[in-house]
């Protein structure tokens, strides 16, 4: 079996990298949702191998790509996908806005959940729709709960006609039961809204817990969902720009790829489907592997930072590399914990008000990086506070 080293500190800097070219030489960064390790070897010798053909002309759909999703499904979730629920779509955040317009009118209301990951505040009102936001619970093991009666109350309002669940949750790092995605779509289908499901985070999924596609609930889930997928968190392919979207009844198919056809943006590029192809049919050694790895850089941070650091507090963390950090005990508004971690510890995060109602007192740090990086910034944060 192929066996990745995901130690390998490989250098980032001037390659157009968000993560790295936006802040200053001394910080480490360790906020925006990519992860710091090559992508799997196969993958890097199919790029390759395509661009020494040397011919980039249009790509014919073989549905080639479909059934790359379809087995990573089946491999990993057992979820039974049919070839024609798949769609191509440019990426994630583009498909929930084509969803968006495709199943709600300008002036609907959409439901998240709060904090949310932060393009959500903006695709939503960008396209003319209202917030309506259901606030998770925090519990005191920092663990997160869904307030259903709250999310009945927003459900059932009038122009309220689509949740857009967050699964696993980013920034929270929650990963849904079958018994809570189950009590959500049932009140979604009691109220009639329909369901957005954004799975980009779902390989990435701690011991103890385990990921359920929201379509493969039941037959009225299935019927009652979009589901929206991506391996560019797991294989660090969000550069491709490209994901998909499976959506079992044919009728809200056709309403999902109308909005995709009018603006033909359903056109594929070649580099970016090839990837995806490669990483969920030859790459489950690499996805374990990061699984296992990560889940030893969250047993590292959760342990430095309950003896080291001991007024901060790591969220309970079921999934994602996106660790939610409540610093309240810091006791600093939410501008002076983002200057504080970037100035005097030199690490960047994101700070946690930009992800709404909830998020203020909290950084969200990622920890998709080789180990030794993650021990540096940890000192790092460790020394700041002793120094303050
Ligand atoms: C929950 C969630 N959805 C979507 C995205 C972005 O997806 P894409 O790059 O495919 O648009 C991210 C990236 O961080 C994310 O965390």
């Amino acid at each position: 079996m192929l066996k990745h080293d995901f130690d390998e500190l490989v250098n980032r800097k001037k390659t157009e990298c968000k993560k790295w070219d936006t802040y200053a030489d001394d910080v480490i960064p360790m906020w925006i949702a990519d992860t710091d390790f090559k992508c799997p070897q196969p993958v890097i010798n199919a790029m390759v191998k395509r661009a020494e053909h040397g011919i980039y002309g249009y790509p014919v759909n073989c549905k080639t790509f479909e059934q790359s999703i379809i087995n990573w499904q089946k491999k990993r979730f057992g979820w039974n996908v049919d070839i024609d629920w798949v769609e191509y779509t440019p990426a994630v955040v583009p498909a929930i806005v084509y969803a968006m317009r495709a199943f709600t009118n300008p002036g609907d209301n959409i439901v998240i959940q709060m904090p949310a990951y932060h393009p959500f505040h903006d695709i939503i009102p960008n396209n003319g729709r209202h917030i309506l936001g259901n606030n998770l619970i925090l519990k005191e093991d920092g663990s997160y709960e869904v307030d259903y009666e709250n999310l009945e109350e927003l459900l059932s309002k009038k122009r309220t006609t689509m949740f857009l669940l967050c699964s696993p949750h980013n920034p929270v790092g929650k990963c849904f039961t079958r018994e809570e995605l189950t009590r959500i779509s049932e009140l979604c289908l009691k109220h009639n809204v329909f369901v957005v499901s954004d799975e980009i985070h779902s390989d990435i999924i701690y011991r103890g817990s385990k990921h359920i596609p929201f379509g493969s609930l039941s037959q009225e889930a299935a019927d009652n969902c979009v589901v929206c997928v991506n391996p560019s968190k797991t294989f660090n392919i969000a550069g491709v720009r490209t994901g998909a979207v499976i959506i079992p009844n044919r009728h809200n198919h056709d309403l999902f790829y109308a909005p995709l056809e009018n603006n033909k943006a359903y056109g594929r590029t070649v580099f970016g489907t090839l990837p995806i192809e490669v990483s969920y049919n030859e790459c489950d050694y690499y996805a374990d592997q990061l699984v296992e790895y990560l889940q030893d850089n969250l047993e590292y941070l959760e342990n430095f930072v309950s003896t080291r650091i001991p007024k901060i507090k790591v969220s309970k963390t079921q999934a994602t590399y996106l660790i939610w950090l409540n610093c309240k005990e810091l006791n600093m508004g939410p501008k002076e914990l983002h200057r504080f971690f970037l100035e005097e510890a030199k690490v960047a995060m994101n700070e946690g008000s930009t992800f709404g109602p909830g998020g203020a007192g909290f950084m969200r740090l990622n920890i998709a990086c080789p180990r030794s990086r993650l021990v540096e910034a940890l000192e790092r944060m460790e020394a700041a506070i002793n120094k303050r």
